[in-house]
């Protein structure tokens, strides 16, 4: 039965009990990477002590048992994200892995003078990668602005699309600004002229499930260390012929067919993208993150983060000086400001000497930097095991930045 009891929640975090320097972590910087539940560090440390072996590879038991989790994991995720029989899902390292992984992949089938519509709001993996194939190939690219709430100007975006259009590649949540993009509505739009979609799902998994038929897109890529998962592993998916169609990415063990001096033929999806041993253990985390997050109600969990972030946005507002990015009506809970009196560096460094982690800089979206016309901004990112004593920590660390540099 999903619940949510934030104590209980927060008691199944362990990090979330530490002290910085004697004060109580205040942790909000979810939108670089989230913390780990108990049971996925747990799950990973009892693969490691009781169950490790390669897979795909080996006849013996250990090696059989960890080839079924390894396979059972493939089957749970692709379950809780109502993939689509026709997709497929491949381990990959991330989200930038993902996306890479679709450019390398769609480079020989784009030519001279094809476009590529994005947005301004993409985090650089799902930026760079098209820019270099761009490069290579004489591609267009789009880059579609927003509104002054720092949503997607919708009819910009459409607008862009031409008889040239091959792909259209757009993040779900911006990591910047919380914008949910309408991604439904621009898929449909997008598959109904013939144009591929590639949604960044980075930003979106970590604030509830999202459900893939509804979505609706050709490519869903997401990065497990965002969604209570390990680190190095992520997932990439998209249909099975079109995936079956893309040469390889990498090379070498596992995703072979038949090798011979003479010449080597490769294996279909998944294995086909799943070159050398894989990071088992981290997809076995992965699972073990969906599964727990599959007991949380969702509902009451992305009301409760939204009025902390509501919340900490009134009371930034309060100080005066405040610039907030990204204002758009049920974006997820994600704020970056700027505080007219202090740098964005001065902001997390005086944040940093109460125990409060929140990420400055540019995101990893200097575009968007740029046409904002700012260096950088202070970014607070919640979860939903934050709480109102977080919020109560982070406006206590303003008000010092307030007495340091107001
Ligand atoms: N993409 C991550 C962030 O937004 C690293 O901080």
């Amino acid at each position: 039965m999903p619940s949510f009891d934030i104590d209980q929640i927060r008691a199944d975090f362990p990090i979330l009990s530490r002290e910085i320097d004697g004060k109580p972590l205040t942790y909000l910087d979810n939108g670089a990477t989230a913390q780990k539940p108990s049971c996925v560090i747990e799950s990973m440390r009892k693969f490691y002590a009781e169950d490790n072996a390669n897979i795909h590879r080996g006849i013996h038991y250990l090696s059989r048992e960890a080839t079924e989790a390894y396979e059972n994991s493939r089957t749970q995720i692709k379950a809780a994200l109502g993939l689509p029989d026709s997709h497929e899902l491949i381990f990959v390292r991330g989200a930038t892995e993902g996306i890479n992984l679709v450019t390398h992949g769609l480079s020989d089938r784009l030519s001279e003078g094809d476009e590529v519509v994005l947005t301004i709001m993409e985090h650089h993996a799902n930026f760079v990668p098209w820019q270099v194939i761009a490069d290579r190939k004489n591609i267009k690219l789009h880059f579609v602005g927003l509104t002054k709430d720092g949503e997607l100007d919708l009819e910009a975006w459409k607008a862009a699309f031409n008889s040239r259009t091959r792909v259209a590649s757009f993040t779900h949540v911006s990591n910047v600004l919380g914008s949910i993009n309408p991604v439904a509505e621009m898929t449909t739009f997008a598959r109904e002229r013939g144009v591929l979609t590639l949604v960044d799902g980075a930003q979106a998994l970590p604030h509830g499930p999202v459900d893939l038929s509804e979505v609706g897109s050709d490519f869903y890529v997401f990065s497990g260390h965002k969604v209570f998962g390990p680190d190095g592993i992520g997932v990439l998916t998209g249909p099975r012929d079109l995936l079956n169609a893309f040469p390889p990415f990498q090379s070498g063990g596992d995703m072979i067919d038949r090798v011979q001096v003479s010449g080597t033929t490769f294996r279909e999806v998944p294995e086909r993208f799943e070159a050398g041993t894989p990071n088992i253990s981290a997809t076995l985390g992965l699972a073990e993150a969906f599964r727990y997050m599959a007991e949380i109600d969702w509902e009451e969990a992305r009301a409760h983060e939204h009025s902390l972030a509501e919340k900490t946005a009134e009371e930034l507002k309060s100080l005066g000086g405040i610039r907030i990015f990204g204002e758009s009506p049920g974006k997820a809970s994600i704020i970056s400001f700027l505080y007219d009196v202090a740098h964005p560096q001065d902001v997390g460094t005086i944040l940093d000497t109460e125990g409060i982690a929140i990420r400055v800089g540019h995101h990893c979206a200097q575009p968007l930097m740029d046409y904002y016309e700012v260096p950088a901004t202070a970014r607070a990112s919640f979860a939903f095991y934050n709480n109102e004593a977080d919020v109560e920590a982070f406006m206590r660390g303003m008000h010092k930045v307030q007495r340091f540099f107001g």
